[in-house]
């Protein structure tokens, strides 16, 4: 089984990229986005309550998050790996999930962090913002995102960096060259499937 982490900022393409890598190497993909916008669209208890945080760019709690993570690993226990998009993004679902992999007798294999300027983060928020109909790709909504990522989210960085599973890949570039270079890093481990 081979795990990785799409890491990076609101709007530097984890999304994207992931589906890319979904079709390139048959992983099974994790959005804890996703997930709680399936929940809230639903109206179900926790998806009310999730609405709360996320209508003001803010992150759910852990024990939510967390909760989520574990049923839906469960529920693909043959998958060749995962990708998880958007989680962990604090040090707490960090360790939550190593703990968690662990008792499956698997672990993060590597994590890829998009570097993206927040000028052109911005631009591609408002941008999908003018379609989307997401309640949080508003301008005053993506600053708060921005923030709460620097403060809360980047700093898991360091701890896979510790784990020596880190690398860093500029995603400036169009979504294709991106994806070249994510891909490039993910070669070292998994062959390609398509
Ligand atoms: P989530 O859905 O995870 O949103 P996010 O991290 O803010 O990420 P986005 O989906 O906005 O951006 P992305 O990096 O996936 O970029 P994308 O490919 O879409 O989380 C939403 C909320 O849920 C959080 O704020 C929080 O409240 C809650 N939440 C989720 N997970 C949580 C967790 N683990 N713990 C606690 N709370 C959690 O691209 C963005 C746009 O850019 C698109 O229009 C795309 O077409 C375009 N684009 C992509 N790549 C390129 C490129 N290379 N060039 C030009 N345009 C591009």
């Amino acid at each position: 089984m081979f795990n990785l982490v799409l890491f990076g900022p609101p709007g530097s393409g984890k999304g994207t990229q992931s589906e890319n890598i979904v079709k390139t190497y048959n992983l099974e993909h994790i959005s804890t986005g996703d997930l709680l916008r399936s929940e809230v669209s639903r109206a179900t208890p926790l998806g009310v309550e999730a609405q709360k945080y996320m209508d003001q760019g803010l992150l759910v709690p852990d024990e939510v998050v967390i909760g989520m993570i574990s049923s839906k690993i469960d529920e693909s226990a043959d998958a060749r790996g995962f990708i998880f998009d958007g989680f962990p993004r604090t040090r707490a679902q960090a360790e939550a999930l190593d703990k968690l992999l662990e008792f499956k007798n698997t672990k993060i294999d590597l994590v890829l962090a998009l570097d993206v300027s927040e000028a052109e983060l911005t631009k591609r928020l408002i941008g999908r913002g003018l379609t989307s109909g997401r309640s949080d790709d508003t301008e005053d909504v993506i600053v708060k995102r921005i923030k709460e990522y620097r403060s809360k989210t980047e700093p898991v960085a360091s701890y896979y960096d510790a784990h020596g599973k880190l690398e860093t890949v500029q995603g400036n570039h169009p979504v294709e060259e991106t994806f070249k270079l994510l891909s490039k890093n993910i070669n070292k481990y998994l062959l390609p499937v398509a």
